[in-house]
Protein backbone atom coordinates (compact mmCIF):
# COMPACT_ATOMS: atom_id res chain seq x y z
CA UNK A 1 0.00 0.00 0.00
CA UNK A 2 2.58 2.02 -0.13
CA UNK A 3 3.04 3.01 3.71
CA UNK A 4 6.25 3.86 5.19
CA UNK A 5 6.24 1.80 8.38
CA UNK A 6 7.38 4.48 10.21
CA UNK A 7 4.27 6.23 10.38
CA UNK A 8 2.23 3.27 11.86
CA UNK A 9 3.24 4.42 15.04
CA UNK A 10 0.70 7.04 15.16
CA UNK A 11 -2.83 6.73 15.22
CA UNK A 12 -4.75 5.43 12.95
CA UNK A 13 -7.92 7.35 11.59
CA UNK A 14 -10.19 5.52 9.28
CA UNK A 15 -11.88 7.75 7.23
CA UNK A 16 -15.65 6.67 6.32
CA UNK A 17 -17.25 8.40 3.25
CA UNK A 18 -20.74 8.32 1.96
CA UNK A 19 -19.70 9.42 -1.44
CA UNK A 20 -21.44 7.88 -4.14
CA UNK A 21 -21.46 9.10 -8.17
CA UNK A 22 -25.38 8.71 -7.83
CA UNK A 23 -26.74 11.94 -7.00
CA UNK A 24 -25.57 15.51 -5.87
CA UNK A 25 -25.76 15.56 -1.93
CA UNK A 26 -22.43 13.69 -1.70
CA UNK A 27 -20.53 14.11 -4.62
CA UNK A 28 -17.75 16.31 -2.90
CA UNK A 29 -17.46 13.98 -0.48
CA UNK A 30 -13.91 12.34 -2.39
CA UNK A 31 -12.18 15.69 -2.20
CA UNK A 32 -13.16 16.17 1.49
CA UNK A 33 -11.92 12.77 2.12
CA UNK A 34 -8.58 13.45 0.80
CA UNK A 35 -8.40 16.56 2.61
CA UNK A 36 -9.41 14.77 6.35
CA UNK A 37 -6.38 12.62 5.01
CA UNK A 38 -4.11 15.72 4.15
CA UNK A 39 -4.80 16.89 8.62
CA UNK A 40 -4.47 13.34 9.63
CA UNK A 41 -1.57 13.60 8.31
CA UNK A 42 -0.11 17.00 9.32
CA UNK A 43 -1.28 15.58 13.41
CA UNK A 44 1.15 12.82 12.47
CA UNK A 45 -1.55 9.86 12.24
CA UNK A 46 -2.26 7.70 9.23
CA UNK A 47 -5.52 7.72 7.29
CA UNK A 48 -6.76 4.60 5.93
CA UNK A 49 -10.13 5.43 3.41
CA UNK A 50 -13.43 3.53 3.13
CA UNK A 51 -16.97 4.04 1.57
CA UNK A 52 -20.23 3.19 2.07
CA UNK A 53 -23.61 3.35 0.47
CA UNK A 54 -26.23 6.25 0.26
CA UNK A 55 -29.46 6.87 -1.32
CA UNK A 56 -30.84 9.77 -2.27
CA UNK A 57 -34.17 10.48 -1.10
CA UNK A 58 -35.28 12.93 -3.66
CA UNK A 59 -34.11 10.20 -6.54
CA UNK A 60 -36.19 7.31 -4.83
CA UNK A 61 -39.40 10.19 -3.84
CA UNK A 62 -42.43 8.55 -5.13
CA UNK A 63 -40.91 5.18 -6.14
CA UNK A 64 -40.56 1.53 -4.79
CA UNK A 65 -36.96 2.92 -4.48
CA UNK A 66 -37.69 5.03 -1.57
CA UNK A 67 -37.99 2.00 0.44
CA UNK A 68 -34.56 1.63 0.75
CA UNK A 69 -33.87 5.18 1.90
CA UNK A 70 -34.31 4.29 5.84
CA UNK A 71 -32.87 0.77 5.67
CA UNK A 72 -29.67 2.37 4.31
CA UNK A 73 -29.27 4.36 7.22
CA UNK A 74 -28.81 0.86 9.21
CA UNK A 75 -26.61 -0.83 6.37
CA UNK A 76 -24.37 2.89 6.55
CA UNK A 77 -24.05 2.50 10.65
CA UNK A 78 -23.35 -1.40 10.07
CA UNK A 79 -20.66 -0.70 7.28
CA UNK A 80 -18.84 2.22 9.32
CA UNK A 81 -18.86 -0.21 12.62
CA UNK A 82 -17.72 -3.65 11.08
CA UNK A 83 -14.82 -1.76 9.38
CA UNK A 84 -13.92 -0.29 12.65
CA UNK A 85 -14.14 -3.58 14.53
CA UNK A 86 -12.73 -5.55 11.69
CA UNK A 87 -9.56 -2.51 11.46
CA UNK A 88 -9.69 -1.84 14.70
CA UNK A 89 -8.86 2.38 14.00
CA UNK A 90 -8.12 4.54 16.57
CA UNK A 91 -10.52 7.61 15.36
CA UNK A 92 -12.63 8.16 12.64
CA UNK A 93 -13.78 11.22 10.64
CA UNK A 94 -17.22 10.17 9.06
CA UNK A 95 -17.43 12.76 5.71
CA UNK A 96 -21.39 12.76 5.43
CA UNK A 97 -24.28 14.62 3.53
CA UNK A 98 -27.54 13.22 2.47
CA UNK A 99 -29.85 12.80 4.77
CA UNK A 100 -29.74 9.03 6.29
CA UNK A 101 -25.71 9.38 5.99
CA UNK A 102 -25.70 11.71 9.16
CA UNK A 103 -27.63 9.85 11.97
CA UNK A 104 -26.00 6.50 10.46
CA UNK A 105 -22.67 7.73 11.03
CA UNK A 106 -23.67 9.03 14.20
CA UNK A 107 -25.66 5.49 15.25
CA UNK A 108 -22.37 3.66 14.38
CA UNK A 109 -19.96 6.15 16.00
CA UNK A 110 -22.52 5.69 19.55
CA UNK A 111 -21.78 1.71 18.95
CA UNK A 112 -18.07 1.97 18.29
CA UNK A 113 -17.58 4.94 20.78
CA UNK A 114 -14.44 5.58 19.18
CA UNK A 115 -12.53 9.46 18.89
CA UNK A 116 -14.76 10.75 16.11
CA UNK A 117 -15.49 13.95 14.48
CA UNK A 118 -18.02 14.34 11.61
CA UNK A 119 -17.89 16.42 8.16
CA UNK A 120 -20.77 17.52 6.56
CA UNK A 121 -19.66 17.90 2.69
CA UNK A 122 -22.61 21.59 2.89
CA UNK A 123 -25.78 22.45 1.21
CA UNK A 124 -26.31 23.00 -2.33
CA UNK A 125 -27.16 26.10 -3.88
CA UNK A 126 -30.74 27.01 -4.42
CA UNK A 127 -31.69 27.06 -8.20
CA UNK A 128 -33.25 29.96 -10.03
CA UNK A 129 -35.89 29.48 -12.62
CA UNK A 130 -37.46 32.77 -14.04
CA UNK A 131 -35.90 35.42 -11.55
CA UNK A 132 -37.11 33.24 -8.46
CA UNK A 133 -35.11 31.05 -5.61
CA UNK A 134 -36.21 27.22 -7.03
CA UNK A 135 -35.18 24.08 -4.97
CA UNK A 136 -35.98 20.41 -5.10
CA UNK A 137 -39.29 21.29 -2.81
CA UNK A 138 -40.50 23.27 -6.11
CA UNK A 139 -40.29 20.32 -8.92
CA UNK A 140 -41.80 18.15 -6.20
CA UNK A 141 -44.83 20.61 -6.14
CA UNK A 142 -44.81 21.37 -9.50
CA UNK A 143 -45.25 17.72 -10.43
CA UNK A 144 -48.89 18.24 -7.83
CA UNK A 145 -49.29 21.73 -10.44
CA UNK A 146 -48.29 19.64 -13.45
CA UNK A 147 -50.86 16.84 -12.91
CA UNK A 148 -53.90 19.25 -12.22
CA UNK A 149 -52.69 21.38 -15.63
CA UNK A 150 -51.58 23.91 -13.57
CA UNK A 151 -48.54 24.12 -15.28
CA UNK A 152 -46.77 22.42 -18.97
CA UNK A 153 -45.06 19.73 -19.24
CA UNK A 154 -42.37 21.55 -20.77
CA UNK A 155 -42.31 24.00 -17.66
CA UNK A 156 -42.06 20.98 -15.28
CA UNK A 157 -39.03 19.59 -17.32
CA UNK A 158 -37.25 23.48 -16.99
CA UNK A 159 -37.61 23.76 -13.83
CA UNK A 160 -36.22 20.20 -13.02
CA UNK A 161 -33.04 21.23 -14.65
CA UNK A 162 -32.67 24.67 -12.67
CA UNK A 163 -33.91 23.45 -9.42
CA UNK A 164 -30.87 21.50 -7.75
CA UNK A 165 -27.50 23.41 -9.78
CA UNK A 166 -24.34 21.33 -8.40
CA UNK A 167 -22.92 19.57 -5.54
CA UNK A 168 -24.81 19.74 -1.68
CA UNK A 169 -27.24 18.65 0.33
CA UNK A 170 -30.86 20.00 -0.52
CA UNK A 171 -30.82 23.86 -0.90
CA UNK A 172 -33.56 24.22 2.09
CA UNK A 173 -33.49 23.17 5.72
CA UNK A 174 -34.72 19.42 4.80
CA UNK A 175 -33.54 16.68 6.61
CA UNK A 176 -30.10 17.13 5.95
CA UNK A 177 -29.28 20.39 6.45
CA UNK A 178 -31.40 19.94 9.90
CA UNK A 179 -28.96 17.02 10.93
CA UNK A 180 -26.02 19.57 9.80
CA UNK A 181 -27.76 21.64 12.68
CA UNK A 182 -28.07 18.89 14.92
CA UNK A 183 -24.44 17.64 14.67
CA UNK A 184 -22.89 21.29 15.87
CA UNK A 185 -25.17 21.22 18.23
CA UNK A 186 -23.50 17.82 19.49
CA UNK A 187 -20.42 19.35 19.78
CA UNK A 188 -18.92 16.28 17.70
CA UNK A 189 -18.34 18.51 14.38
CA UNK A 190 -16.34 21.62 13.75
CA UNK A 191 -18.81 24.12 15.17
CA UNK A 192 -19.89 26.16 12.37
CA UNK A 193 -18.43 24.02 9.24
CA UNK A 194 -21.37 21.98 8.68
CA UNK A 195 -22.96 24.57 6.55
CA UNK A 196 -20.53 26.09 4.38
CA UNK A 197 -22.09 25.58 1.50
CA UNK A 198 -20.86 22.65 -0.41
CA UNK A 199 -19.13 24.67 -3.38
CA UNK A 200 -16.93 27.07 -1.00
CA UNK A 201 -14.26 24.66 -2.29
CA UNK A 202 -11.47 26.00 -0.05
CA UNK A 203 -13.48 26.59 3.11
CA UNK A 204 -14.56 22.94 2.99
CA UNK A 205 -11.15 21.58 2.23
CA UNK A 206 -9.65 23.86 5.48
CA UNK A 207 -12.82 22.62 7.46
CA UNK A 208 -11.83 18.44 7.02
CA UNK A 209 -8.52 18.92 7.42
CA UNK A 210 -8.87 21.04 10.63
CA UNK A 211 -11.05 17.57 11.19
CA UNK A 212 -8.41 15.24 10.53
CA UNK A 213 -6.36 17.13 12.93
CA UNK A 214 -8.54 17.17 15.42
CA UNK A 215 -9.68 13.46 14.97
CA UNK A 216 -5.45 12.75 16.15
CA UNK A 217 -5.57 14.91 18.83
CA UNK A 218 -8.82 13.53 20.19
CA UNK A 219 -6.98 9.90 20.00
CA UNK A 220 -4.22 11.21 22.08
CA UNK A 221 -6.75 12.93 24.48
CA UNK A 222 -8.59 9.57 25.13
CA UNK A 223 -12.00 11.71 23.82
CA UNK A 224 -14.22 8.98 22.55
CA UNK A 225 -17.72 9.04 20.53
CA UNK A 226 -20.47 8.84 23.44
CA UNK A 227 -18.62 12.13 25.13
CA UNK A 228 -20.86 14.43 22.00
CA UNK A 229 -23.97 11.96 22.49
CA UNK A 230 -25.17 12.13 25.57
CA UNK A 231 -28.58 12.81 26.93
CA UNK A 232 -27.35 17.24 27.09
CA UNK A 233 -25.61 16.46 23.95
CA UNK A 234 -29.36 15.18 22.71
CA UNK A 235 -31.36 17.57 24.26
CA UNK A 236 -28.82 20.40 22.63
CA UNK A 237 -29.70 19.17 19.00
CA UNK A 238 -33.54 18.95 19.48
CA UNK A 239 -33.53 22.30 20.39
CA UNK A 240 -31.34 23.39 17.43
CA UNK A 241 -33.69 21.32 15.36
CA UNK A 242 -36.61 22.79 16.81
CA UNK A 243 -35.09 26.27 16.74
CA UNK A 244 -34.66 26.19 13.13
CA UNK A 245 -38.44 24.85 12.19
CA UNK A 246 -36.19 21.17 11.06
CA UNK A 247 -37.83 18.26 9.81
CA UNK A 248 -39.53 15.45 11.36
CA UNK A 249 -36.80 12.87 10.13
CA UNK A 250 -34.39 15.10 13.22
CA UNK A 251 -36.96 13.61 15.64
CA UNK A 252 -36.94 10.03 14.65
CA UNK A 253 -33.07 9.79 13.73
CA UNK A 254 -32.21 11.59 17.48
CA UNK A 255 -34.35 8.29 19.29
CA UNK A 256 -32.32 5.98 16.88
CA UNK A 257 -28.91 7.77 17.92
CA UNK A 258 -29.88 7.58 21.59
CA UNK A 259 -30.67 3.84 21.32
CA UNK A 260 -27.60 2.77 19.90
CA UNK A 261 -26.06 5.20 22.75
CA UNK A 262 -28.06 3.63 25.60
CA UNK A 263 -29.37 7.17 26.38
CA UNK A 264 -32.98 6.87 27.55
CA UNK A 265 -34.85 9.34 25.76
CA UNK A 266 -38.63 9.52 24.82
CA UNK A 267 -40.87 11.41 21.88
CA UNK A 268 -42.23 13.09 24.35
CA UNK A 269 -39.29 15.13 25.92
CA UNK A 270 -38.23 15.77 22.19
CA UNK A 271 -40.95 16.96 21.47
CA UNK A 272 -41.63 18.88 24.99
CA UNK A 273 -38.11 20.73 23.77
CA UNK A 274 -39.51 21.57 20.20
CA UNK A 275 -43.04 23.34 22.49
CA UNK A 276 -40.30 25.27 24.70
CA UNK A 277 -38.11 26.38 22.22
CA UNK A 278 -39.16 29.60 19.48
CA UNK A 279 -38.45 29.18 16.53
CA UNK A 280 -35.81 31.95 15.75
CA UNK A 281 -33.98 30.80 12.08
CA UNK A 282 -36.72 31.71 9.33
CA UNK A 283 -35.89 28.91 6.98
CA UNK A 284 -38.05 26.72 4.30
CA UNK A 285 -39.95 25.05 4.01
CA UNK A 286 -41.76 26.69 7.12
CA UNK A 287 -40.09 30.14 6.12
CA UNK A 288 -38.13 32.08 3.39
CA UNK A 289 -34.66 31.25 3.61
CA UNK A 290 -31.84 28.74 2.48
CA UNK A 291 -29.28 27.33 4.03
CA UNK A 292 -26.64 29.14 1.96
CA UNK A 293 -28.74 32.33 3.34
CA UNK A 294 -28.23 30.93 7.33
CA UNK A 295 -24.15 30.27 6.36
CA UNK A 296 -24.01 33.96 5.75
CA UNK A 297 -26.27 34.87 8.95
CA UNK A 298 -23.67 33.45 10.97
CA UNK A 299 -25.29 29.98 10.68
CA UNK A 300 -25.47 27.25 13.53
CA UNK A 301 -23.53 29.36 15.60
CA UNK A 302 -25.61 32.32 15.58
CA UNK A 303 -28.31 30.12 16.34
CA UNK A 304 -26.88 28.27 18.92
CA UNK A 305 -25.49 31.37 20.91
CA UNK A 306 -28.92 32.62 21.26
CA UNK A 307 -30.04 29.47 22.49
CA UNK A 308 -27.55 29.56 25.11
CA UNK A 309 -28.10 32.89 25.94
CA UNK A 310 -31.58 32.05 26.74
CA UNK A 311 -30.48 28.60 28.22
CA UNK A 312 -32.24 26.19 25.55
CA UNK A 313 -28.95 24.41 24.86
CA UNK A 314 -26.54 23.84 27.40
CA UNK A 315 -23.56 26.14 26.79
CA UNK A 316 -21.15 24.12 28.98
CA UNK A 317 -21.04 21.06 26.50
CA UNK A 318 -17.93 19.64 25.14
CA UNK A 319 -17.26 20.08 21.79
CA UNK A 320 -14.33 18.08 19.50
CA UNK A 321 -11.97 21.19 19.56
CA UNK A 322 -11.99 21.00 23.40
CA UNK A 323 -14.04 24.49 23.62
CA UNK A 324 -17.28 24.57 24.94
CA UNK A 325 -20.72 25.07 23.00
CA UNK A 326 -20.85 27.94 24.51
CA UNK A 327 -16.96 29.65 23.70
CA UNK A 328 -17.30 27.78 20.46
CA UNK A 329 -20.20 30.58 19.23
CA UNK A 330 -19.64 33.35 21.58
CA UNK A 331 -18.59 35.90 19.06
CA UNK A 332 -21.14 34.22 16.51
CA UNK A 333 -23.09 36.98 14.75
CA UNK A 334 -25.65 38.89 16.22
CA UNK A 335 -28.93 37.79 14.69
CA UNK A 336 -29.71 39.92 11.21
CA UNK A 337 -33.71 39.62 12.04
CA UNK A 338 -34.31 38.26 8.64
CA UNK A 339 -32.67 35.21 8.82
CA UNK A 340 -32.09 34.59 12.17
CA UNK A 341 -33.90 36.31 15.10
CA UNK A 342 -33.80 36.82 18.67
CA UNK A 343 -35.31 34.56 21.17
CA UNK A 344 -37.16 38.10 22.68
CA UNK A 345 -38.66 38.68 18.90
CA UNK A 346 -38.64 34.77 17.22
CA UNK A 347 -39.83 33.66 13.69
CA UNK A 348 -42.54 31.80 15.63
CA UNK A 349 -43.20 31.69 19.09
CA UNK A 350 -42.28 27.73 20.05
CA UNK A 351 -41.26 24.88 17.55
CA UNK A 352 -43.65 23.33 14.91
CA UNK A 353 -42.64 19.17 15.86
CA UNK A 354 -45.58 17.74 18.07
CA UNK A 355 -46.25 14.30 19.49
CA UNK A 356 -50.07 13.24 19.43
CA UNK A 357 -51.65 10.13 20.96
CA UNK A 358 -55.21 8.91 21.33
CA UNK A 359 -56.82 5.48 19.96
CA UNK A 360 -55.68 6.06 16.64
CA UNK A 361 -51.77 6.45 17.75
CA UNK A 362 -51.48 4.83 21.07
CA UNK A 363 -47.42 4.83 21.14
CA UNK A 364 -47.38 7.91 19.30
CA UNK A 365 -47.39 9.79 16.28
CA UNK A 366 -45.27 13.14 15.06
CA UNK A 367 -47.16 16.24 13.29
CA UNK A 368 -45.09 18.69 11.87
CA UNK A 369 -47.10 22.19 11.33
CA UNK A 370 -45.17 23.62 8.54
CA UNK A 371 -46.61 26.19 6.36
CA UNK A 372 -49.93 25.80 7.19
CA UNK A 373 -52.33 27.89 10.05
CA UNK A 374 -54.05 24.87 11.23
CA UNK A 375 -53.82 23.46 14.41
CA UNK A 376 -56.89 21.17 14.08
CA UNK A 377 -59.02 19.32 11.62
CA UNK A 378 -62.02 16.79 11.78
CA UNK A 379 -63.18 15.07 8.88
CA UNK A 380 -63.51 11.72 7.15
CA UNK A 381 -61.19 9.46 6.11
CA UNK A 382 -60.31 8.23 2.94
CA UNK A 383 -58.48 4.71 3.13
CA UNK A 384 -55.12 3.91 0.82
CA UNK A 385 -53.03 0.77 1.08
CA UNK A 386 -49.97 2.18 -0.12
CA UNK A 387 -48.68 5.56 -0.94
CA UNK A 388 -49.22 4.81 -5.00
CA UNK A 389 -53.08 4.20 -4.28
CA UNK A 390 -52.96 7.04 -2.74
CA UNK A 391 -50.71 9.59 -4.69
CA UNK A 392 -53.23 7.99 -8.09
CA UNK A 393 -56.37 8.44 -6.01
CA UNK A 394 -55.44 12.68 -5.42
CA UNK A 395 -54.18 12.65 -9.17
CA UNK A 396 -57.65 11.18 -10.31
CA UNK A 397 -59.42 13.78 -8.22
CA UNK A 398 -60.64 11.39 -5.81
CA UNK A 399 -60.05 13.17 -2.50
CA UNK A 400 -62.63 16.00 -1.64
CA UNK A 401 -61.78 19.11 0.29
CA UNK A 402 -61.54 18.48 4.38
CA UNK A 403 -61.06 14.59 3.99
CA UNK A 404 -58.66 13.18 6.09
CA UNK A 405 -56.26 10.47 4.07
CA UNK A 406 -55.08 7.62 5.56
CA UNK A 407 -51.75 6.03 4.07
CA UNK A 408 -51.33 2.72 6.00
CA UNK A 409 -48.93 -0.35 5.41
CA UNK A 410 -45.88 2.34 4.93
CA UNK A 411 -44.74 1.86 8.41
CA UNK A 412 -41.17 0.50 8.48
CA UNK A 413 -41.97 -3.36 9.05
CA UNK A 414 -45.44 -2.40 6.53
CA UNK A 415 -42.93 -1.06 3.57
CA UNK A 416 -41.15 -2.18 5.09
CA UNK A 417 -38.94 0.68 4.92
CA UNK A 418 -41.14 3.56 6.03
CA UNK A 419 -41.11 5.85 3.24
CA UNK A 420 -41.35 9.02 3.12
CA UNK A 421 -45.30 10.88 1.36
CA UNK A 422 -43.48 13.85 -0.41
CA UNK A 423 -45.05 12.92 -3.56
CA UNK A 424 -48.36 13.03 -2.20
CA UNK A 425 -48.03 15.70 0.13
CA UNK A 426 -46.75 17.48 -3.29
CA UNK A 427 -49.20 16.46 -5.36
CA UNK A 428 -51.93 17.92 -2.60
CA UNK A 429 -50.15 21.19 -2.41
CA UNK A 430 -49.61 21.29 -6.55
CA UNK A 431 -53.57 20.19 -6.83
CA UNK A 432 -54.48 23.65 -4.66
CA UNK A 433 -56.56 21.19 -1.67
CA UNK A 434 -52.77 21.61 0.62
CA UNK A 435 -54.85 23.65 3.36
CA UNK A 436 -57.99 21.76 3.90
CA UNK A 437 -57.14 17.83 3.75
CA UNK A 438 -54.84 16.73 6.35
CA UNK A 439 -52.39 13.04 5.80
CA UNK A 440 -52.34 10.21 8.33
CA UNK A 441 -49.81 7.70 8.01
CA UNK A 442 -47.42 5.34 9.51
CA UNK A 443 -44.97 6.24 7.04
CA UNK A 444 -42.82 9.29 7.05
CA UNK A 445 -42.80 13.14 5.57
CA UNK A 446 -39.99 14.57 3.37
CA UNK A 447 -38.15 17.93 5.40
CA UNK A 448 -39.45 19.18 2.10
CA UNK A 449 -43.21 18.55 3.42
CA UNK A 450 -45.37 21.25 4.13
CA UNK A 451 -48.99 21.47 5.48
CA UNK A 452 -51.10 19.74 8.32
CA UNK A 453 -49.53 16.13 8.22
CA UNK A 454 -49.44 13.37 10.48
CA UNK A 455 -46.65 10.60 10.02
CA UNK A 456 -44.79 8.12 12.51
CA UNK A 457 -47.68 6.54 13.68
CA UNK A 458 -47.40 4.00 15.77
CA UNK A 459 -47.97 0.74 16.25
CA UNK A 460 -48.17 0.64 12.53
CA UNK A 461 -50.74 -1.02 10.62
CA UNK A 462 -48.67 -3.84 9.49
CA UNK A 463 -48.18 -4.83 13.44
CA UNK A 464 -51.54 -4.81 14.33
CA UNK A 465 -51.40 -0.97 14.98
CA UNK A 466 -55.34 0.68 15.11
CA UNK A 467 -54.89 2.10 11.20
CA UNK A 468 -54.73 -0.91 9.77
CA UNK A 469 -58.52 -1.17 10.56
CA UNK A 470 -59.94 2.77 9.78
CA UNK A 471 -62.51 2.64 6.98
CA UNK A 472 -63.67 4.99 4.36
CA UNK A 473 -65.67 7.66 6.27
CA UNK A 474 -64.48 6.85 9.65
CA UNK A 475 -64.30 10.43 11.73
CA UNK A 476 -60.65 11.34 12.78
CA UNK A 477 -59.79 14.36 14.48
CA UNK A 478 -56.73 15.69 15.19
CA UNK A 479 -55.59 17.86 17.79
CA UNK A 480 -52.35 19.66 18.32
CA UNK A 481 -53.02 21.91 20.88
CA UNK A 482 -54.75 19.13 22.85
CA UNK A 483 -52.14 17.00 21.57
CA UNK A 484 -54.62 14.07 19.97
CA UNK A 485 -54.64 11.58 17.23
CA UNK A 486 -58.61 9.91 17.10
CA UNK A 487 -60.78 7.79 15.45
CA UNK A 488 -64.31 8.49 16.52
CA UNK A 489 -64.73 5.04 17.07
CA UNK A 490 -65.31 3.07 20.58
CA UNK A 491 -62.51 0.65 21.84
CA UNK A 492 -65.19 -2.43 20.98
CA UNK A 493 -65.77 -1.37 17.43
CA UNK A 494 -62.16 -1.09 16.77
CA UNK A 495 -61.26 -3.95 18.93
CA UNK A 496 -64.34 -6.10 16.63
CA UNK A 497 -62.51 -5.09 13.75
CA UNK A 498 -59.93 -6.69 14.52
CA UNK A 499 -61.12 -9.82 14.65
CA UNK A 500 -60.00 -12.04 11.56
CA UNK A 501 -57.89 -9.11 10.70
CA UNK A 502 -54.51 -10.54 9.20
CA UNK A 503 -51.62 -8.15 8.35
CA UNK A 504 -51.02 -8.11 3.86
CA UNK A 505 -48.87 -11.01 2.96
CA UNK A 506 -45.06 -9.04 2.89
CA UNK A 507 -43.78 -7.82 -0.13
CA UNK A 508 -40.46 -9.00 -0.38
CA UNK A 509 -39.66 -12.68 1.72
CA UNK A 510 -35.91 -12.57 0.44
CA UNK A 511 -32.76 -10.40 1.36
CA UNK A 512 -32.73 -6.85 3.25
CA UNK A 513 -36.02 -5.70 2.72
CA UNK A 514 -37.20 -9.05 4.93
CA UNK A 515 -34.35 -8.59 7.30
CA UNK A 516 -35.40 -5.29 8.06
CA UNK A 517 -39.28 -6.14 8.37
CA UNK A 518 -38.58 -8.71 10.85
CA UNK A 519 -35.97 -7.21 12.92
CA UNK A 520 -37.23 -3.20 13.14
CA UNK A 521 -38.77 -1.82 16.00
CA UNK A 522 -41.57 0.88 16.10
CA UNK A 523 -40.66 4.19 15.28
CA UNK A 524 -41.03 6.00 18.76
CA UNK A 525 -38.46 3.50 19.11
CA UNK A 526 -36.04 5.43 15.85
CA UNK A 527 -37.37 2.31 13.67
CA UNK A 528 -33.69 1.29 14.91
CA UNK A 529 -33.10 -2.59 14.22
CA UNK A 530 -33.59 -4.52 17.20
CA UNK A 531 -32.64 -8.94 17.80
CA UNK A 532 -35.06 -11.18 18.28
CA UNK A 533 -36.17 -11.26 22.12
FE1 LIG B 1 -29.81 13.99 -0.58
FE2 LIG B 1 -31.74 15.84 -0.11
S1 LIG B 1 -31.89 14.00 -1.29
S2 LIG B 1 -29.73 15.74 0.65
Amino acid sequence: MGIDPARLGGPIIGIASTWTGTMPCNLNQRELADRVSDGVSEAGGLALGFNTIAVSDNQSQGTPGMRASLISREVIADSIELMVHAHDFDGLVCVVGCDKTVPAALMALARVDKPAVLVYNGPMRAGRWREREVTIQDVWEAVGAEERGLMSRDELDELERFACPGAGTCAGHFTANTMAVAIDCLGIACVGDALVPADEHELKGEAAARAGVLAVHLVERGVTARRFLDRRALLNAMAGIAATGGSTNGVLHLLAIAHEARVPLTLEELTGIARRTPVIANLAPSGRWMAEDLHRAGGSRAVIRELVRGGHVDGEAPTVDGRTLGNATVDAPQPDGEVVYTLEEPFKPSGALHALRGNLAPEGSLVKVSGTTRRSHRGPARVFESEEACTDGVRAGLVAEGDVLVVRYEGPAGGPGMREMLSVTASVIGAGIGESVVLVTDGRFSGATRGLMVGHVAPEAARGGPLAVVQDGDVIAIDVDEGTLVVELDDRELAERFVGWQPPPPRYDIGVFARYRALVSSASNGAVLVPPA
